[in-house]
């Protein structure tokens, strides 16, 4: 009996072996696809935390690896497939899940060093793209905790020492501490003769217990917030409301703006300085960001002019997540576009509460067709999706933002489902931002593009 049985077992492994001969290794099978698909966050500097560049550091991460890769929470991806096509979507291929499942499986073994392919030319200190000019922010140290976890949005203008009009074709934001990083947008502001350099500035808010924005109707005292040094603005942040160009926001997710790909620029002129928005939060342990910036430049005019930026708010006078509401729709916002123009990327922003997100576009001729669904939004990737081809908007065309938000306790990422909730600067408070980059051709003004509601959202003002 004990025969019969190992001469069946050792059939199967023969039968087995003759449908696969080739083993999965690492270095014939594995690292191509990581090259590909994992290495542009998967390495020393980048924002994941182990490094796929090696052997040696990947082993260890092989079982983890399969179960990322099979639930599809690796590579992070959230655009429904069914509309628009993006060159930055590096979702796997069955096949490819099959190979890192098999390889995981069956030992996990190294393989033929011959095998290795040549390494991908990663940019040094995990920049994503390897930039011209790196403009430093300044080191911000985040205490552990602050009273009610706030520290207020704040502004910092630095020196952007341009000593031309320059084109810019690419800006990266690179934050030090990612844990405690909410975002950092930045843009060029031209230099006035009175700026202070590198002086936090912030509009001390009065929050209640939970840290919610009191609304201007019901404010009776003001509240002292912590954000190091710096200067309190009485009123609205006059910097905040400032014309910036360039502008682009570090979220998690999305840190490089390559206007290359579009054989599209910003021109920065001579002397401009460099406006930082800055947005930490508390993580339990004190931390100091050193945040940079990181440019590619040019001194050749490019084909079409890049504005990439924020569209657009719902109305903070009428937005309310009423408590446990598992599906509260906001009016949708319309960007009313009054150019031709080149829709190149997309990124929806919302809080913890956000829960889908579709961008339609709305032809003069009155056809309509989806251009970006995010049926499940996940705050902690906030991702740019790049059109593979832009998309072309005729002037007088709409583009339609619907959103829908989860205040129910299901929403696992929800810190209080009994609360109404406000539009506000934080993660417990809500947006509705779409943001959406687009190209015109040179001759246009930029400023005149498009219109969208409500741009310096906040509820009830300073
Ligand atoms: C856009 C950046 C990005 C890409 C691309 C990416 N990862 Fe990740 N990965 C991260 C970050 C950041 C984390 C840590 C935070 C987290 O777990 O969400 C992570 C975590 C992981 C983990 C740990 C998951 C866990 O449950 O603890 C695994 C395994 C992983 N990635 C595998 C992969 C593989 C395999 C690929 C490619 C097929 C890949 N990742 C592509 C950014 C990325």
């Amino acid at each position: 009996m004990r025969l019969f049985a190992g001469f069946l077992m050792a059939s199967a492994i023969l039968v087995a072996a003759d449908i696969s001969p080739e083993p999965v290794t690492f270095t014939k099978q594995v690292l191509p696809i990581l090259q590909r698909n994992c290495q542009s966050c998967h390495r020393p500097g980048n924002i994941a935390p182990m490094s796929f560049l090696s052997y040696e550091s990947t082993r260890p991460w092989a079982k983890a690896m399969k179960a990322a890769v099979i639930s599809r929470k690796m590579p992070p991806w959230f655009a429904d497939p069914n509309y628009s096509h993006f060159s930055n979507d590096r979702s796997l291929k069955q096949s490819e899940i099959d190979t890192i499942a098999k390889w995981a499986d069956t030992g996990s073994a190294q393989g033929d060093p011959k095998d290795v392919p040549p390494p991908v030319a990663w940019p040094e200190n995990g920049w994503t793209t390897k930039p011209d000019v790196i403009l430093k922010g300044i080191p911000w140290t985040v205490p552990a905790t602050t009273p009610k976890n706030v520290i207020e949005w704040a502004t910092v203008v630095t020196p952007g020492n341009f000593t031309h009009d320059t084109w810019v074709t690419s800006i990266e934001i690179k934050p030090s501490e990612l844990g405690v990083t909410h975002h950092i947008c930045t843009g060029f502001i031209p230099h006035q003769p009175d700026v202070v350099y590198n002086t936090p500035e912030w509009v001390d808010k009065e929050r209640d217990d939970a840290g919610v924005e009191v609304p201007p109707s019901q404010r009776t005292l003001r509240l002292p917030t912590a954000n190091g040094t710096g200067k309190i603005v009485e009123g609205s942040d006059p910097r905040a409301a400032r014309i910036d160009i360039g502008h682009v926001c570090f979220v998690p997710g999305r840190a490089l703006q390559d206007f290359r790909i579009h054989n599209a620029a910003v021109l920065v002129p001579k002397g401009y300085d460099v406006l930082w928005n800055i947005h930490y939060t508390p993580n339990g342990k004190e931390v100091t960001d050193r945040p940079e910036i990181g440019l590619t430049v040019s001194d050749k005019a490019p084909e079409r002019l890049m504005i990439a930026s924020a569209a657009g708010s719902a109305n903070p006078a009428t937005f309310a997540i009423p408590p446990n509401d598992p599906n509260y729709s906001p009016d949708p916002i319309a960007i009313i576009f009054h150019e031709d123009a080149e829709l190149v990327w997309m990124a929806p922003h919302m809080h913890l509460r956000g829960k889908d997100m579709t961008y339609r576009l709305e032809y003069p001729d009155g056809r309509s067709e989806i251009v970006l669904s995010v049926p499940h939004y996940d705050f902690n990737w906030q991702l740019p999706y790049e059109l593979a081809k832009p998309i072309r908007i005729p002037k007088g065309s709409k583009l339609v933002i619907t959103a829908h938000y989860d205040n129910s306790a299901n929403n696992k990422f929800n810190p209080d489902p009994n609360r109404t909730v406000y539009i506000g600067n934080m993660t417990w408070e809500e947006m509705l931002g779409p943001f959406i980059g687009v190209t015109v051709d040179k001759t246009v003004d930029p400023s005149k593009v498009y219109t969208a509601p409500f741009s310096n959202a906040s509820r009830g003002g300073a």
